[in-house]
């Protein structure tokens, strides 16, 4: 049989694609599409080889990678990523509900998010987990709850460094700057407030101050602006630790926004045509170098020593997107010839349920199933089944392709089933998880009882009602 290897999850066999060992019709013909595709090898040695790209370059303390949740926030992965040892970055109750319903020890959860209320703080406390402090706010509302409860509360603050130095366009919109979409983000506790809190803060009984943590986002794969961002970090540390008498961080968290490796973000936009990404990004362990040496060293400079210094990370997209395909079905093809000439591939999936498409522009990757190998001679927009406009990649470039044929568009693991919405009152699709040769389904696909579970309908407004009656 002829093959030969995508990466390590998609190979092509035999002139088809399979996911491990598992062909994509097989899984399309015995699942159904559109559907969810996650590979639980490619987790795992992603998983491992995160740890220890960041262990191996920061060897004064432990490393915890804390995968956020948000990105994909299936239980079954959730589960997987326990066995591998790793915590979690939640974000809101339901997503901290699941950390420990998946069994995360809760001294390796962070709970992030703005604006908590008391119900978040309370869960977060009685099971153990950190806390990252979003305001100032939170630092009174979390010593109230745990002198209410008897608790000593662990805790982070999120920083919001200045960045003054990450002059650098962000992919999403190359005429804001790194630094200027950094400041209009709203997470973080603003230095003026944390240098005027922070002395009672550390030295409260009912807080356990282990840290800061800072979160940038995808905003650039320049490694340049990685080793800043880490720079500014260690800089905002050395500010603090003199403002404080010396106080020092225990856990330093880097946050997550580091690129997958096909990385499809904001490549469809309109600027994207002049963007100079070319290629697969860097690799991970390339993050790992210029984050841990450019934080090691501006730690130094500040004179803040480094022994010791548990560093986390909270990867998202650069750890899930890859491991992912989302499954379609071609229902037809449709071209015309005037006024301009057009071929629509019409697919039984919709942007709402790849919905980076719109939300971060994103440009997919994808391969038609039954002939992955086959060169491409047709130029046709990828379409899906939405009223919207719908077009989930334009100016695809194919290879013949038939109705009944079918599209993986890759790199979908990490949020497309997160956000999938129900527009047009469509069921999301469901989530099949590939291991060697098995598949199995983690999350079963919606019916149309699911979309209208929640709607009520009064009985003076149901349909046979008299109108107007009392
Ligand atoms: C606090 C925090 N950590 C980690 C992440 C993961 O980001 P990414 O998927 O870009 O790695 C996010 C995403 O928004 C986040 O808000």
């Amino acid at each position: 049989m002829a093959s030969s290897v995508i990466d390590d999850v998609l190979s092509v066999r035999d002139g088809r694609l399979y996911v491990e060992d598992v062909a994509a019709t097989e899984l399309a013909a015995r699942f159904g599409t559109p559907v969810y595709v996650i590979s639980e090898t490619g987790l795992r040695t992603r998983i491992r080889r995160f740890s220890r790209a960041f262990a191996e370059r920061w060897p004064e303390g432990t490393v915890h990678v804390l995968p956020s949740l948000k990105a994909n926030f299936g239980l079954a992965l959730r589960h997987i990523l326990t066995q591998e040892g790793v915590g979690c970055d939640t974000f809101g109750l339901a997503e901290l509900q699941v950390a420990l319903d998946a069994r995360v020890p809760p001294e390796l959860i962070s709970v992030n998010g703005s604006s908590k209320d008391r119900s978040l703080v309370e869960r977060a406390l009685r099971a153990g987990a950190r806390i990252t402090l979003d305001s100032e706010r939170e630092v009174q509302l979390v010593r109230q709850v745990a002198r209410d409860l008897g608790l000593q509360a662990k805790v982070r603050f999120r920083l919001r460094p200045d960045y003054s130095d990450l002059e650098f366009a962000s992919d999403f919109a190359p005429d804001i700057s790194v630094r200027e979409a950094a400041q209009a983000y709203k997470p973080g506790i603003p230095t003026e407030a944390l240098l005027r809190i922070g002395p009672d803060a550390v030295m409260a009984p009912e807080l356990d101050v282990r840290g800061v943590m800072v979160h940038l986002g995808r905003h650039s794969s320049d490694l340049e602006v990685w080793r800043r961002m880490a720079a500014g970090v260690g800089a905002l540390v050395g500010e603090l630790s003199r403002a404080w008498n010396g106080w020092q961080p225990r856990e330093i968290d880097l946050g997550g926004g580091f690129p997958s490796r096909r990385d499809p973000t904001g490549r469809g936009a309109q600027h994207a045509r002049h963007d100079d990404r070319v290629g697969p990004v860097p690799e991970i362990e390339q993050y790992a170098e210029a984050l841990t040496s450019a934080l090691r060293e501006s730690l130094r400079q500040s004179g803040v020593p480094t022994r010791d210094k548990v560093l986390e990370v909270e990867p998202g997209r650069s750890l899930y997107a890859d491991v992912g395909v989302q499954l379609a079905t071609v229902r037809n093809i449709k071209t015309q010839s005037r006024p301009v000439a057009r071929t629509w591939v019409e697919t039984d999936t919709s942007e709402m349920f790849l919905l980076d498409t719109l939300i971060e522009h994103n440009r997919w990757e994808t391969v038609v199933v039954e002939r992955a190998a086959a060169e491409s001679t047709l130029t046709a927009d990828i379409v899906g089944i939405s009223c919207g406009f719908d077009v989930i990649v334009p100016d695809a470039r194919l290879p013949e392709v038939h109705e009944g044929d079918h599209v993986a568009f890759l790199s979908t693991g990490a949020y497309q089933d997160a956000t999938a919405a129900n527009f047009n009152a469509m069921p999301r699709p469901g989530t099949v998880l590939v291991h060697g040769s098995d598949a199995e389904v983690i999350r079963r696909p919606e019916t149309v009882e699911d979309v209208f579970r929640r709607d009520v309908v009064p009985p003076r407004v149901a349909a046979g009602a008299r109108s107007g009656a009392a």
